[in-house]
């Protein structure tokens, strides 16, 4: 008889959820009660919205456990564990039958996250038991040339993760064609954008990946030295790393003559920033990464001719690197047989906002918003009506539910004024202000400035005036134009992506909710009811029962009535907070 085999995902995810206190629980009892199982930890399945995650392995099959706390966790080991009798009541999936989360894994293809939740990120041994490194080393005993890799990642279609969606390998080509004694290949895992988590559960989940694609992409452009940019905000991650590139070397996959192979050396390094948003720009960040203040620099020349230290230098964002190792394995033309014409393979989501599913998805290109906000991300909870999506972060843009069949591929999502970005995808509901969104998203590049062009540091913040005057009630009839017209200036103005892009999700919210912003202006009215500013509360005289609870729990006292009389809200006093809203129990408060 096998033993059973107990998994706790410790992603950053579940360790927030309560995953650690989890694995501790499990691992005393274990050992105080001499339990015949074997315990191991993984990361990040991708299933956030249902964490803490403990996963049973036993004779019978596989089984996911969903929501476990330290008594769950005791329950699954006395139970399933001792007995052979699984919860059923915890299962989210199982191999034995569908369950309504089954389709979350179904319809995914997991390339980028080939691993993630699958091994322990911490053990090389389980990513090489999954095929790690044997890109590498068919590339080594093969003797491939680079201009034959660089062929095939060419062919494979692949285009950089990172947002501007640069085919990767004519990059590769570039720097390769540079000569210098000296290249860098640098990773991009800065991930600043407010809602996007891929790259740091990629870097969680399977380093090894990452480290894999930056080798292969050493041998391709010719470089000798490796530098990872993490933000230090990622501590997991950052960890995870230092011990995946330490078994690398030891393994010999990292280092001076790569898998005995004298001539063939490469060495990574990891370098953490500070997590500044624009730190994330490719010349900003060699600047970083040099010791310098963060700041974006002129293009051309393009870091492939002079980057690093002035050396030719290829950077690629996290989920394209961890990509390479599949693509060199399986073929270029089985990853380009997913995805669309122009946009191959799959891409990774982030998904959160008002979604039933919030996590991390993997799908072929070309699938459309509507399949992964309704197929894979459960729809919106609530019963509420889906509003937007989100897509690209600060730089990208908000994009209707009425265009929800738009394939996510970069010309579609282009076309809508978005753009793909990283892949975070914020969906929002009924309830979500896209005036106010445009501001939040506003207010953060604002801030993120560099401060180095005069239209970016100025024209953001006057944007951001105008947009904090509408949500309040001041709102100018000229103040749409006035967005338009410094919205062209900054994106024509600024010299780096963070204020070219900085509009977009202005002018997409005026392109699709313009109604929203005339409703402000001209009304004074929030129509989602979010801008505290503009709305009114006030007591229904039919349902007020006079019970008193809105007075008692006022914090500034702007509710008057005596018990068992209609009570009565001071506009001049009130502050908007909603608190007599949700301490009714009647429906007499209503909001306007
Ligand atoms: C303001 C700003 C922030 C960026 N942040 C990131 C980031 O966090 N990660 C990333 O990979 N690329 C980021 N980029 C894009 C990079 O400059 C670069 O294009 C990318 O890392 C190249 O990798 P890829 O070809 O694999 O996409 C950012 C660009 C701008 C303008
Ligand atoms: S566009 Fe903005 S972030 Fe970029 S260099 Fe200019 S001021 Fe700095
Ligand atoms: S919204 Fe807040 S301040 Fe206004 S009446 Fe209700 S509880 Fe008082």
């Amino acid at each position: 008889m096998t033993k059973p085999k107990v998994i706790v995902g410790l992603g950053s995810c579940g360790i927030a959820a309560g995953a650690g206190k989890v694995y501790e629980v499990i691992r005393s009892l274990k050992e105080a009660e001499n339990m015949d199982f074997s315990l191991s930890r993984t990361s990040c399945s991708g299933m956030c919205y249902r964490e803490p995650l403990v996963e049973i392995i036993d004779e019978t099959g596989w089984y996911l456990y969903g929501g476990i706390d330290e008594d769950r966790a005791v329950e699954l080991l006395n139970n399933h564990v001792a007995n052979g009798n699984p919860v059923s009541d915890y299962i989210v999936c199982t191999d034995l039958y569908d369950t309504p989360d089954s389709r979350f894994f179904k319809n995914q293809v997991k390339i980028a996250l080939r691993n993630c939740g699958r091994i322990d990120p911490e053990r090389i041994g389980d990513y090489e038991a999954r095929g790690g490194y044997e890109a590498l080393r068919k590339i080594i005993t093969g003797k491939l040339s680079p201009l034959s890799i660089i062929k095939e990642v060419t062919a494979s279609g692949l285009r950089g993760r990172g947002g501007g969606g640069f085919p990767t390998g004519l990059k590769w080509k570039f720097t390769h064609d540079n000569k210098s004694s000296e290249k860098f290949v640098i990773c991009n895992a800065d991930e600043g954008d407010p809602g996007a988590f891929m790259d740091r559960s990629l870097l969680e989940g399977d380093p090894h990946s990452v480290i894999e694609g930056m080798i292969i992409a050493a041998l391709a452009v010719e470089a000798s030295a490796g530098i990872i940019y993490c933000r230090a905000e990622y501590p997991l991650a950052l960890r995870r790393l230092d011990i995946a590139i330490n078994q690398s070397r030891d393994r010999g996959y990292l280092g001076k003559g790569i898998l005995g192979h004298g001539g063939i050396n490469f060495d990574i390094s990891v370098k953490e920033g500070a997590g500044a948003f624009v730190c994330g720009e490719e010349t900003a960040l060699i600047a970083s990464v040099e010791g310098f203040r963060g700041m974006p620099g002129k293009r051309p020349p393009f870091p492939a001719e002079s980057g690093l230290w002035k050396k030719p230098t290829n950077i690629n964002n996290v989920e394209t690197f961890a990509s390479i190792p599949w693509i060199i394995s399986e073929g270029a033309s089985r990853y380009a047989a997913y995805g669309t014409e122009k946009s191959k393979g799959t891409k990774v989501f982030a998904l959160a906002g008002k979604i039933r599913h919030g996590g991390l998805v993997e799908v072929p290109m070309g699938i459309t918003i509507k399949d992964i906000v309704f197929g894979l991300g459960g729809g919106i909870p609530g019963d509420k009506n889906f509003k937007a999506v989100q897509l690209g972060g600060p730089s990208g843009g908000c994009i209707p539910a009425w265009l929800a069949d738009t394939p996510v591929d970069y010309e579609s999502v282009n076309a809508t004024g978005a753009i793909m970005g990283s892949g975070g995808m914020v969906v929002m509901d009924e309830t979500t202000c896209m005036v106010d969104i445009a501001r939040f998203f506003l207010d953060f590049t604002a801030r993120e400035s560099c401060g180095k062009c005069t239209f970016c540091r100025i024209g953001t913040m006057r944007m951001l005036e105008i947009l904090e005057r509408i949500t309040k009630g001041s709102g100018e009839k000229d103040d749409i134009g006035k967005l338009e017209e410094l919205a062209e200036q900054i994106k024509e103005g600024s010299l780096c992506g963070l204020g070219q892009t900085a509009p977009n999700p202005v002018l997409t919210t005026i392109r699709y909710f313009r109604d929203e912003y005339e409703a402000h202006i001209n009304m004074k009215k929030c129509p989602a009811k979010v801008c505290k500013q503009l709305l009114r509360y006030e007591v229904n005289v039919t349902n007020c029962t006079g019970c008193t609870v809105c007075a008692r729990n006022c914090p500034v006292d702007a509710i008057s009535g005596e018990r068992k009389q209609v009570h009565f809200i001071d506009q001049d006093i009130c502050t908007r907070c909603g608190i007599c809203y949700s301490k009714c129990r009647f429906e007499a408060i209503t909001v306007n």
